[in-house]
């Protein structure tokens, strides 16, 4: 089968790879319909995420149908359609129980990762049972595709872990797909104000139509300023960091309001300076998350209801042999405008 695969930092190619099989009962083969890219997969493309080793196949969003499973696979059978989760999940062990799916001691975020992924024809996926999710009819496939990570990204990462509540001020720092799948789902309550941060103007523009109330240019040094003014100095009740470098979480930093929070989203490959000779009597709370993927099922509901429409992230398809112009074009994102691409197996 055709599979895309990371050779180490800045290199990766095309390859012919053979179908994966089952190893443990609990496993199933899906044969991949749709897959897209991740801002995730450019961190490992640039070597900032070192579990992910030179060979791997990239990629870990995606539906596809089900072509085997293992023999203690209950809830899918061979023919059905599923939606692949970015985080695999026992459901069983101590993280699993309370529901830290991205902490599952034989599972996590390894798809794409510490095991071969979905930017291929076929993939493995362990824990089926509890790392697939049926289906429901009527959803469109690409739609769901958004489901496998980025929407339940920016929402528990960014909106619950920065309690966005009614009335409050958010600043997303990032209006890439991560940035507006916080956007989105953030206006599940009704925020007074949503400020969007990026140093794309199409992405700003894109941001504005999807129900920002406010955008800043982070192009210079001023976006911080800018924010501020914007809230009468006071700054915001959250603060998104939906980047993954330096310079936005210290925006972050700059912005955040006493007794405020900072929902860190993004993957970071540096060290970054937490200021506390400033913040330490601002009352502020800082978290961090893997994305758990417990709100997916949630998520699909709003989906279904058209509540929210993840298609609008879509921006272009390509076709499984041509990944590495899908990788080109996602990877600048600034001259080509996209946002999500589709890569059809
Ligand atoms: N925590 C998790 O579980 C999790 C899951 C998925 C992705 N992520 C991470 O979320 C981050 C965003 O993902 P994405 O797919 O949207 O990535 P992306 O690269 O498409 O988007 C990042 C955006 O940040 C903007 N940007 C760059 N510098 C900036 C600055 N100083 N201030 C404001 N904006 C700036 C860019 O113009 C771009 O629009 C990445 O770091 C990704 O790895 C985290
Ligand atoms: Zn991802
Ligand atoms: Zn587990």
């Amino acid at each position: 089968m055709k599979a895309f695969i990371y050779q180490g930092p800045g290199k990766m190619a095309v390859e012919e790879r053979p179908v994966p099989q089952i190893k443990a009962p609990t496993d199933a083969v899906v044969r991949m319909i749709k897959t897209t890219i991740c801002g995730t997969d450019l961190h490992i493309l640039k070597g900032d995420v070192p579990t992910c080793t030179p060979g791997r196949i990239l990629g870990h969003e995606g539906v596809g149908i089900i072509e085997k499973t293992g023999a203690g696979v209950i809830t899918f059978q061979p023919g059905d359609h599923a939606l692949i989760s970015c985080i695999s999940a026992c459901g069983r062990c101590e993280f699993c129980r309370r529901g830290m799916y991205s902490h599952c001691t034989t599972g996590g975020w390894i798809l794409g990762n510490e095991i071969d992924g979905t930017q291929a024809e076929y993939v493995r996926i362990p824990h089926a049972d509890t790392s697939l999710y049926r289906v429901p009819s009527g959803i469109d496939t690409e739609a769901l595709v958004m489901l496998s990570d980025i929407l339940p990204t920016g929402f528990e990462c960014g909106v619950l872990n920065g309690k966005v509540a009614p009335g409050s001020t958010v600043a997303i720092i990032g209006a890439g797909p991560i940035g507006l799948a916080a956007l989105l789902t953030a206006q599940f309550y009704s925020p007074a104000h949503i400020i969007m941060v990026d140093p794309d103007t199409n992405r700003l523009d894109v941001a504005k139509r999807f129900g920002a109330t406010e955008t800043v240019s982070a192009a210079g040094d001023k976006a911080a300023e800018a924010v501020l003014k914007l809230t009468g100095g006071k700054g915001v009740d959250t603060a998104i960091e939906a980047v993954g470098i330096p310079a936005s979480f210290i925006t972050c930093e700059d912005i955040v309001a006493p007794g405020g929070t900072i929902a860190n989203v993004g993957v970071h490959g540096a060290k970054v300076d937490l200021h506390l000779e400033r913040l330490w009597s601002q009352n502020i709370t800082i978290t961090t998350r893997l994305v758990d993927t417990v709100t997916t099922p949630m998520l699909l509901k709003t989906v279904e209801a058209r509540k929210i429409d993840p298609k609008r992230l879509i921006t272009h398809h390509f076709k499984l042999g041509q990944i590495l112009d899908a990788y080109e074009t996602f990877g600048h994102a600034a001259r080509t405008q996209a946002l999500k691409v589709i890569i059809e197996a």
